[in-house]
């Protein structure tokens, strides 16, 4: 299939939005890493707070996930921030994506990154684009962010200044 019939137009961008699903609890420096890529190459991008309403789990909220998702990328007019439940097959089709992207970290992610692109694109068609993490931000994770901003360790190298706010006032007891 050649470009035109695919739908990607002349500037070579996807028509519509991409998703970039993810826990993003909470959002971090190698996340807002993969947005700005994925804001270059394909212009407009939806980040999708992916949750199981029926496993309450983890640090923050969806709808706080989202609310640091927002505050941590200002002066992105491209991007907006939904929350979804359910698949990211189904979270694509609401955002009206025409790919999901996801960043890879290294060769662990890719093989769990390349089954779910593959598994997708069987239930819906839907690609899935995978772009490299900086090389500087490839290990930060929000296991250990989670993990060391509740010990009272300095998490703000890792993560834009509204998270480490939240990351602070959450483990000083004032939120
Ligand atoms: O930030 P994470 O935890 O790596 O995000 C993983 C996420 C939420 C993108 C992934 O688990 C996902 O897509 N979950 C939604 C459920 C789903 O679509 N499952 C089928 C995957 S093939």
């Amino acid at each position: 299939m050649n470009a035109d019939a695919a739908g990607i137009t002349g500037t070579g961008r996807a028509p519509g939005p991409v998703l970039i699903p993810g826990s993003f609890d909470p959002i971090h420096l190698g996340h807002i890493d993969v947005v700005d890529q994925a804001l270059e190459l394909f212009g407009e991008v939806v980040v999708g707070v992916l949750y199981n309403p029926e496993k309450q789990s983890g640090m923050f909220t969806p709808d706080e996930r989202a609310d640091l998702v927002a505050a941590s990328l200002p002066g992105r007019p491209g991007v907006s921030v939904r929350t979804f439940s359910g698949l990211a097959v189904q979270a694509a089709a609401d955002a009206g994506a025409a790919f999901i992207v996801k960043g890879v970290r290294n060769a662990e992610d890719f093989l769990i990154e390349h089954q779910m692109a593959l598994t997708n694109h069987s239930v819906t068609g839907i690609r899935t684009v995978l772009v490299p993490c900086a090389a500087d931000r490839g290990f930060i994770s929000s296991r250990y962010i989670r993990e060391i901003a509740s010990r009272g360790e300095r998490i703000s190298h890792l993560v834009a200044e509204p998270v480490a706010a939240a990351l602070a006032a959450r483990f000083s007891g004032s939120s």
